[in-house]
This record gives C-alpha cells, structure tokens and sequence, in this order.
C-alpha cells in the first residue's frame, strides 16, 4: 500500500516535472523579425491573389464546399488548366505601376490544390495540370527581380485530403471521417511550407486561413500552431506570420489580419472581440469586387475613388490594406481590376508620400476622412466635398504650429483651443477624391 502511494507521487510529480519541461517560453522576435515587421508596417498597400483551379469554374474560390461537389469530380478540372496567358512579370509590373509594396499569393486555398511542385502530393500545378509551370516559382522569381515583397497565403484546412480531420467545413466532398490523420495531415504541411521557405528565396509572410473551420467544435482542436510558427522562424527569421483566425492574435505571430474590416470594426461579422487590436503590424484584406476567387458574374468591383478612400481609412488606423484581384482562369488579370489599379497607381503618385511610412493620426478616421501621420506632420483627408467651405474641428493630442493645404504653399488659418481641439475652414474646392492639409507639430 506504501508502496504503491509512493509509485503514485512518483508518478505525479513526473506528470507535473514533464509538464514544465514541455511548456514553451513566449515567442521572442529575432531583430530581423522586428526589422521585417517594421518595413512592412511602412508598406501601407499590397495585392492579394486568390488563383487556383476554382477559377475555373468562375464562382469563387469556395466553389467546391458550396456547390456540394465530389472532391473526386472537382479535381478534373486540373487536367484542363492550362492559363496560357500567365505572365508572372506582367502581374508584378501592374501591381508596382499601382503603388502596391507587397504581394499576397494563394498557394494552396482551402481545395486542396498546390500551385506550385511540392514533392507532398502530386496534386499540384506541376503534376496534375497541363501547364506543368510552377506558379508560385514564377512569381517569386517575377518579384524578387522587381524588388516586390512576396507573402505566401497557406490553408490550413483541405477539403480534398483525406486525413484533414474536416471542422464545419469540406463535409460534402466525399471524403471519409475515419480517414483523418491529423498528424500526418500536420506532418504533410510541415513539408509543404518548409519547401516554401527554402526554394523560392525570401518570403515576407506566412499566410494561413482556416482556423476558424474548428471554431464550433466541443472540444478544442488544438493546431499545434506554436511548433509550426517556431519552424517558420527558424527556416526564415524575417518571415511574419499572420493568422485570419478571426481571434486575438497568438503567441508566435508577427501580424495581425482583419477580413473585410477595418481594425477594431465588426460590420463583417468575422470578429466577435471587436475591440482586441494588437500593437503588432496591422493588415485589412479586402476584395476588388465581392468575390476573393474569379467569380465571372460580379462586375460589381469598387471604384478607384472607393478603393483610395480604403486605403486613406486603413492608413489612418495604422494598418496596411490588403486588397485582392482574382486572375481569370487564362491567366490573366481581370480588365476591370488592371483599370483600378492604374488609377490608385496615378493617385499614389502624386499623394503617396501622405499613406507610405505613415502611422495612424491623433484622431481614428471618421466620417469625412481620416489622419495619417509622419513624424511632426499629419496629413488630414477630406474625402467628403461636401466639407468644402465648411469649418472642422479635430481633436489632436499635439501643439499645431502651422496648418496648410498639402502640395502648395497656401497656409491655412486655425484656432487651438487649451485642450488641443483645433478649428479651421476647409477652402471651397472642387470635388476630388482626397483634399489634404497639412498639420505641423
Ligand atoms: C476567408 C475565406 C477565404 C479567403 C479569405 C481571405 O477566410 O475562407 O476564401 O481566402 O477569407 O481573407
């Protein structure tokens, strides 16, 4: 009986010795990490690509879980993908003439299918597609001649491969439950990303998305994100890792993603913190038009003038504006979207030095515009004309000394009152998509 209560602490305090021997110390950034962080902090725009064999069929990238199809069926179409007109130069040269810094590239979405020739499974561009051209290859190579950042999106779930345990998503494509194997799915991922880190040069980012698939389940599913991001980090220091977890960020990021929203902002429906905005890096995706992947029927893309005012307002958050396009399946950008880009290109050149390297302003954007700040100067956007003529009033935490309109030598009169409360009157102009003024500390 002594015996055995013995053998029972023994057992315990191994229990608890094992546990703190196990538990790992908060995620410490390298300085290049920080260095990488910061750069892409100042980079304010980026392009998000969502292209995979779903462009295909022409109704975005979740066409296989929404329609129900047999993932067997589905994966026929990548022996038709052939997008003759790809041209990974082409793409970056559009997306440089826009004013983007980075770009953002589907690697493998939530189908299942790699863009680019892993060795983890022949269902890959390479393999299993006529094209036989390694996309992911061709673009990095497009951007590092460019001098363009390239971040790599990466699912986490797959709703083709059998031994992804499927969460609340993927369960109609034929898949069978008893298949699933999440440490071989873990272990398969593992390769696929490292294969990533370690032939296509420097990556700015990982990516990843779906983690949200095992937000209902009863007994939370453990990612085992931490060892994944730790593997990251130490094949490419500098890579952030970004989660679209919808959740306050985790130990081991280096970014912080909001879908469809600005930071703090729930009108998406994504987030059920609002409010838990980090000090990390900050990135909002948004779409051109409604749709992530090709979607043939929605024409129903923003205007340059919209998209400007976007990125104006995620500027004056702070964060970077993540904006997609989704390539035709020729391999083509959309007309429409290349159009856009031109015009946000012509206005980023005339006004960029007001969103590049900015932070957020003394005041969040309101309804007329937003803030943006460097160093002693903040760059306040009427993006409303029917300010024009009228006065405005701006709370600001700093002394103003001098108030003009931006690009001219025109000063402005103010009044600041004791609690740093500024008043002036916007001068009559006409309609632009930005009037700016200059505010000096
Ligand atoms: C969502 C979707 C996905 C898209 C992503 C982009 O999480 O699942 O299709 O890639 O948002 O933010």
């Amino acid at each position: 009986m002594r015996l055995r209560k013995l053998m029972a602490l023994a057992l315990l305090l191994a229990c608890i010795g094992g546990k703190s021997v196990a538990q790992t110390a908060p995620y410490e950034p390298s300085a290049e990490n920080l260095r990488s962080r910061a750069e892409f902090a100042d980079m304010k725009f980026g392009i998000f690509l969502h292209w995979g064999i779903y462009s295909m069929f022409a109704q975005g990238e979740w066409y296989l879980q929404n329609s129900g199809t047999d993932r067997n069926e589905y994966a026929k179409a990548a022996d038709a993908f052939y997008p003759h007109r790809f041209d990974a130069k082409k793409w970056v040269e559009a997306f440089k003439d826009a004013g983007a810094k980075y770009v953002c590239f589907t690697t493998r979405h939530h189908d299942g299918f790699s863009m680019w020739k892993t060795d983890a499974s022949d269902y890959n561009i390479v393999d299993a597609s006529p094209f036989h051209r390694d996309v992911v290859g061709e673009l990095a190579a497009a951007c590092h001649d460019a001098d363009m950042r390239l971040h790599l999106y990466y699912s986490h779930i797959d709703w083709t491969r059998e031994d992804y345990p499927a969460g609340r998503t993927g369960l109609r494509t034929g898949k069978k439950p008893e298949n699933a194997n999440w440490a071989h799915y873990y272990d398969f991922m593992n390769k696929q990303l490292t294969e990533l880190l370690t032939r296509y040069g420097k990556i700015g980012a990982i990516w990843f998305d779906g983690f949200w698939d095992h937000d209902s389940d009863s007994i939370p599913f453990d990612w085992q994100l931490r060892p994944q991001y730790d593997m990251i980090h130490r094949l490419q220091p500098a890579c952030l890792i970004g989660n679209n977890h919808h959740e306050a960020i985790k130990d081991g990021e280096d970014i912080q993603i909001f879908e469809r929203d600005l930071p703090g902002e729930n009108t998406a429906g994504f987030v059920e913190k609002a409010a838990s905005v980090s000090r990390l890096p900050l990135e909002t995706c948004q779409t051109m038009n409604g749709m992530w992947g090709y979607k043939v029927v929605d024409q129903n893309y923003k205007s340059v003038a919209q998209i400007v005012q976007l990125l104006i307002n995620t500027s004056g958050k702070g964060a970077n504006l993540l904006l997609n396009i989704g390539p035709q399946p020729n391999g083509e950008l959309p007309a429409t979207a290349l159009e856009r880009l031109k015009g946000v290109g012509k206005w980023l050149r005339e006004y960029g030095e007001t969103i590049y390297g900015t932070t957020a302003g003394d005041m969040m954007p309101q309804p007329w515009g937003a803030i943006t700040r460097k160093g002693n100067v903040q760059y306040v956007h009427i993006t409303d004309n029917a300010l024009a003529g009228k006065p405005l009033t701006l709370t600001l935490n700093s002394k103003v000394k001098s108030v003009s309109v931006f690009g001219t030598t025109q000063k402005l009169p103010f009044k600041q009152s004791k609690d740093k409360t500024l008043t002036l009157t916007i001068p009559t102009h006409p309609e632009t998509i930005d009037y700016i003024i200059e505010v000096r500390n």
